[in-house]
């Protein structure tokens, strides 16, 4: 977990945030045990942002990861995954440990499940 969290402050130092100065950071674990990295990166075009959560998952995707048993996020005040970052996570996560941290060194522990129940599932579709 301490491995994660290191993970997700360093990738939150990338964080590309000129317009909101938010910095967010994220770390997912694969089964093998390989940690990535991203960070939230802004557009001018606002809605074109993408949250660390995915740049995270969408990264660890691209390199041929498929299965993770954890991921988590780092933002100055401990701000949790936004609507969208969590349907991401349920569909490429499913239930996983997320832990949720903040810059004075505070750990919440929850699951996806926790974050987004009765959520959209897209098992029928795979
Ligand atoms: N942000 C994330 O990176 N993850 C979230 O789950 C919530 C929001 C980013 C998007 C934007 O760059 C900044 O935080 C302010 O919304």
């Amino acid at each position: 977990m301490k491995k994660l969290i290191d993970a997700a402050r360093l990738a939150q130092s990338n964080s590309y945030s000129p317009y909101s100065k938010y910095k967010v950071g994220a770390a997912v674990q694969t089964e093998d045990n390989i940690i990535i990295s991203g960070c939230n990166v802004e557009s001018s075009s606002y809605s074109l942002t993408c949250c660390a959560e995915r740049t995270a998952l969408f990264s660890a995707i691209g390199r041929g990861h498929r299965k993770f048993k954890a991921l988590a996020v780092i933002t100055e005040n401990g701000g949790t995954p936004c609507g969208a970052c969590r349907q991401v996570i349920w569909d490429l996560c499913g239930d996983i440990p997320i832990y949720i941290a903040d810059e004075k060194g505070r750990i919440e522990e929850t699951t996806s499940k926790e974050l987004l129940p009765n959520a959209f599932d897209d098992s029928s579709l795979k």
